[in-house]
């Protein structure tokens, strides 16, 4: 009986039969659809896949639902073909993932999927379903959770073409493009919503790091964190007509976060980008020049040097935006300690051009620079941000001041930098803001809203135009 049973089985299911190859094209079927629908891992069929056809070769995820239960590892690919037909879904395993999560050496992340090579592209209109939602429960609204894994990270790639993939409900980050260099991701939709109380945290679109030549465009991001962020050691980013919905929209940072491994983020150009209800639109984050424990951000960090020069914001549409433009040098200050203006990294050279559109309180703009270090060459050009209520006629509430504050500290040439700078930015002026700036500090930290570790805020802001009141509870 058990006998014929296993036959059976085998006759159905023979080894490999579900990559069907000829030498250079792999086609990938699930194990499902020997098994009456029932989820089998399928990782390692693609890993096999891969192994055929991961040099000179075409791999073809066909049109069907592949259950991903456990890492990958398909580094060292050469001229090599991926299309993406069906669905990759992650298994919801959370210890098997915690515990398994491939390292990618920048805080403390990892990985679900480590990919990489030369001359490689992946295409195909497919998507890679993280099946976050059990990962953003379990998170609580924690910020950088070790080892909960990024969805896929590009590493050591070269040449490297990604077009029309959706992710959807990513683990953690999207995706990562790290050591990779000429790199193009085009028409992605990125999608983190959750249906519980419980919020999409750290769900980037991507993030760059140590990566150069990256052109990343037509996407639609719609998450609880940064749209794009350039980590440290970014040279040559193109981000081009990018919709933003809730998240943190365009990032330079955070950088300065190792005092051992300075960070250089040039040459970046954010343009064509609609940034809707989010919290901040094009910002600039780097850390305090005091290295200090921050373990809401599972890390410490602080003391990193470097440089950040010759970034540009340009042709920003926003609507309903809590503070659209920042420039912050202390962005993950959780002590209190008064340690915010001792920041090492420099920057200088940053443009903010034809930002239009509404923000969310009577703050348009925070730009703070260290006093040991002013910035040089920064730049508002047609930057013309209204408040919501002002748009609407409405007075804005629980605050004296009627007019956009613009704040500034230490722009070296503030005199021509078109910014109009109203009242001075304190140097903790936290990414979140949540409600309206007054004309008198007050007593206690509410004004000079503390960070409390990367993407560690609570946010709940009270905001009311005419009867209409939505409450944010948001923690990015
Ligand atoms: C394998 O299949 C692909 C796609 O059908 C085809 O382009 C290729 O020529 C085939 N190769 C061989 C060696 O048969
Ligand atoms: C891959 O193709 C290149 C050039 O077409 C060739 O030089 C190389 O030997 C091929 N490698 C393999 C493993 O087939
Ligand atoms: C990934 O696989 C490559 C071999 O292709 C190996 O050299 C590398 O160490 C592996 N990386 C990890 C993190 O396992
Ligand atoms: C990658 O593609 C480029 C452009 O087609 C080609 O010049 C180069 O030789 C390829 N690299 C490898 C390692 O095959
Ligand atoms: C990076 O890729 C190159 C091929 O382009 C390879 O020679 C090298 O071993 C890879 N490095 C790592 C760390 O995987
Ligand atoms: C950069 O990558 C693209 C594929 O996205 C490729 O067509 C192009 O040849 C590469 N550029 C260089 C200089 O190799
Ligand atoms: C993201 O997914 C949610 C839930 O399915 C949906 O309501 C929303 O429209 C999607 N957003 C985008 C931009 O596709
Ligand atoms: C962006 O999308 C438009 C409309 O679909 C298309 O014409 C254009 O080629 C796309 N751009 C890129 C870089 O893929
Ligand atoms: C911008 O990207 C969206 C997809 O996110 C696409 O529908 C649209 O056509 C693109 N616009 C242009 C001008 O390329
Ligand atoms: C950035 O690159 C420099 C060398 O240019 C290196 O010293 C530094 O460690 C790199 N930083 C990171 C964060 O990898
Ligand atoms: C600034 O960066 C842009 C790319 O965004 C580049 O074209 C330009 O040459 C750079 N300018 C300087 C002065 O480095
Ligand atoms: C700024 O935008 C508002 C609408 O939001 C418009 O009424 C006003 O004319 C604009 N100002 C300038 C100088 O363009």
């Amino acid at each position: 009986m058990f006998t014929i049973l296993s036959l059976l089985f085998f006759l159905a299911a023979p080894t490999a039969a579900y990559v069907v190859n000829n030498g250079t094209t792999c086609y990938l079927y699930p194990e499902s659809l020997t098994h009456s629908g029932q989820p089998v891992d399928d990782t390692p069929s693609v890993l096999q896949a891969f192994e055929l056809c991961g040099i000179n070769g075409t791999i073809i995820f066909t049109k069907n639902t592949f259950n991903m239960f456990q890492i990958m590892n398909t580094t060292n690919l050469l001229n090599c073909n991926v299309e993406i037909q069906g669905e990759l879904l992650y298994s919801t395993n959370i210890p098997y993932w915690l515990s398994h999560s491939i390292n990618v050496g920048l805080q403390n992340q990892s990985t679900a999927w480590l990919f990489g090579g030369t001359n490689i592209t992946i295409a195909g209109g497919g998507t890679i379903n993280g099946n976050g939602q059990v990962w953003y429960t379990q998170n609580r609204n924690n910020a950088n959770q070790p080892r909960r894994p990024i969805t896929i990270t590009f590493f050591n790639s070269t040449n490297l073409f990604v077009d029309s993939i959706r992710f959807i409900q990513p683990q953690f980050w999207a995706s990562f493009i790290s050591y990779s260099r000429n790199v193009t991701m085009t028409n992605i939709l990125v999608n983190a919503t959750s249906n519980d109380e419980w919020n999409v945290v750290n769900t980037d679109g991507t993030n760059t790091w140590n990566s150069a030549d990256v052109f990343i465009a037509n996407w639609t991001v719609q998450n609880g964190d940064d749209c794009v962020a350039a980590k440290g050691n970014t040279t040559n980013l193109h981000v081009k007509n990018v919709t933003c919905l809730e998240g943190n929209g365009m990032t330079v940072g955070s950088v300065g976060q190792y005092p051992l491994t300075p960070d250089y983020d040039e040459d970046i150009l954010f343009e064509d980008v609609v940034v809707r209800r989010g919290i901040n639109a094009g910002y600039i984050k780097t850390w305090q020049g005091v290295p200090q424990d921050n373990s809401g951000n599972g890390d410490a960090g602080g003391g990193g040097s470097g440089l950040v020069r010759n970034v540009t914001f340009r042709n920003f549409e926003i609507e309903d935006v809590g503070l659209p433009i920042q420039l912050s040098q202390c962005i993950y200050s959780e002590t209190g300690a008064d340690i915010c203006d001792t920041s090492k990294m420099r920057v200088e050279d940053v443009v903010w051009e034809n930002v239009r559109g509404t923000s969310r309180y009577n703050i348009a703009a925070s730009i703070f620079c260290t006093s040991n270090a002013p910035c040089p060459g920064i730049f508002f050009r047609d930057v013309n941000i209204t408040s919501v209520n002002a748009t609407l006629g409405l007075p804005l509430w629980d605050t004296n001041l009627q007019d956009e504050v613009f704040q500034c500290a230490n722009i070296k040439n503030e005199a021509d930098s078109g910014i109009p700078c109203n009242r001075r930015a304190p140097d903790n002026f936290g990414q979140v803001v949540r409600e309206n700036v007054k004309d008198e500090p007050r007593v206690g930290p509410s004004l000079m809203m503390k960070s409390e570790g990367e993407n560690l805020i609570d946010q709940r802001a009270l905001y009311s135009v005419g009867s209409w009141i939505m409450e944010l509870i948001l923690r990015s």
